[in-house]
């Protein structure tokens, strides 16, 4: 699908004049009032119907950015788990996201774990999922891509495995094989805490392998959509180490850093924090920014990174910019804000990178790297 995309400076229809109002100040208080599950399916059918509208201004050229031969009107996502079954990709482009991410999608239908299975923790801007890659599968995620083909937007799609797959690599490498001629990026999720064992393909030898089986995959389909991998917040220095030199080894195209964690820092306020699951949201902020500052520093900037969690405003995207990543997802800060969030960031971080002299996202990427060098060589950043 990439060579279907635009590739000019001035994608179409961003100055297309705002069609619908935010409904969300209306709707929040029932959202509030059901289970987060619940909400969360009434809100994708709603924005699957066109209730959503289309975001009301176009993007700032600062926020433009062309990537892996793919251009982003603006470095901000949806992150993998918003819409697990693509159920409403062109919904979530038209509120203004700069990338839609699809997925965890497994290769068989799975049903997840037992309800309920998602908590907010409304004091502390958090959410606790142990959803366990709920899918519709495969045939029908691809079925609705395929039906979006010559669509306009950037669209990844995020791949996992059947919990009861005994062998993990032959459920990523059908994945990446089937959805490659109909994502404009591909994601091989080995850090999802809620299906047994997942995480375990972070180590070394075993990712290394896997890395190398679906990149096999995906070149073998011609399309060769760009190939990354998503880590988890939890992991040791030498797991990080181990990780950055297998990324940069195999040739992968980025990483995306990081999925929800599976520590409870201290000061967590609400009473759900005991729920057994992965925490996302304001408390995931500095540990995922950690690791990401981390990463680009042990791959010396060469990798494009995304960088997700916690990301609630315009000063959040932007440090994880700083931190080196050259896009940003969220999605926990969306169920306590609703979609306005959205066009607040943009527009702030547009003002944060001219504030600071910054002609673009990318000349920004990674640059608190080189204010901390500076600083250690006794020369004082301008
Ligand atoms: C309910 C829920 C479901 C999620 N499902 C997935 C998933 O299927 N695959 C995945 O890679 N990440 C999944 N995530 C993790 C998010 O993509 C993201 O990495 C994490 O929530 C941190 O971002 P945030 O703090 O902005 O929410 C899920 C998160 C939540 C809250």
């Amino acid at each position: 699908m990439p060579s279907s995309k635009w590739k000019g400076s001035a994608p179409p229809n961003w100055s297309r004049p705002e069609r619908v109002v935010d409904l969300y100040p209306l709707v929040r208080p029932l959202l509030r009032a059901l289970p987060p599950e619940a909400a969360h399916r009434l809100t994708l059918t709603a924005l699957a119907a066109g209730l959503a509208g289309t975001s009301r201004a176009s993007d700032p050229p600062e926020l433009h950015q062309r990537l892996w031969g793919l251009d982003f009107p603006n470095p901000i996502g949806i992150a993998a788990g918003f819409d697990k079954d693509a159920r409403a990709p062109d919904a979530l482009l038209r509120l203004g996201f700069g990338l839609v991410e699809i997925g965890t999608v497994t290769p068989r239908p799975q049903s997840g774990n037992p309800k309920p299975r998602v908590f907010r923790l409304e004091a502390d801007g958090a959410l606790i999922n142990r959803m366990g890659f709920n899918s519709g599968g495969l045939d029908r995620v691809l079925e609705r891509l395929a039906m979006r083909r010559n669509e306009d937007g950037i669209v990844g799609v995020n791949i996992g495995k059947n919990r009861d797959s005994a062998d993990a690599v032959p459920d990523y490498t059908v994945g990446v094989r089937r959805a490659a001629p109909l994502a404009d990026y591909l994601v091989v999720n080995v850090s999802s805490p809620n299906t047994p064992g997942l995480r375990d393909l972070q180590a070394r030898a075993v990712l290394e392998a896997l890395l190398r089986q679906v990149l096999a995959a995906r070149d073998e389909t011609g399309v060769r959509p760009p190939l990354l991998v998503k880590i988890a917040p939890d992991l040791t220095p030498e797991e990080r180490a181990d990780i950055a030199a297998v990324a940069l080894a195999t040739g992968i195209d980025g990483m995306i850093i990081a999925n929800t964690t599976i520590a409870r820092p201290s000061g967590l306020r609400s009473p759900q924090a005991k729920e057994a699951g992965g925490l996302s949201g304001r408390p995931l902020f500095a540990p995922s920014t950690t690791v990401l500052a981390e990463m680009y520093r042990l791959t010396a900037g060469r990798l494009p990174l995304i960088g997700v969690g916690g990301v609630a405003s315009a000063e959040d995207a932007y440090a994880k910019i700083r931190a080196g990543a050259s896009l940003v997802q969220l999605y926990t800060a969306l169920v306590f804000a609703g979609p306005a969030l959205l066009g607040g960031v943009k527009t702030g971080l547009a003002a944060l990178l001219r504030r600071d002299g910054f002609a673009s996202v990318a000349e920004a990427v990674g640059a608190d790297h080189a204010v901390a060098a500076a600083i250690s060589i006794g020369l004082s950043p301008s």
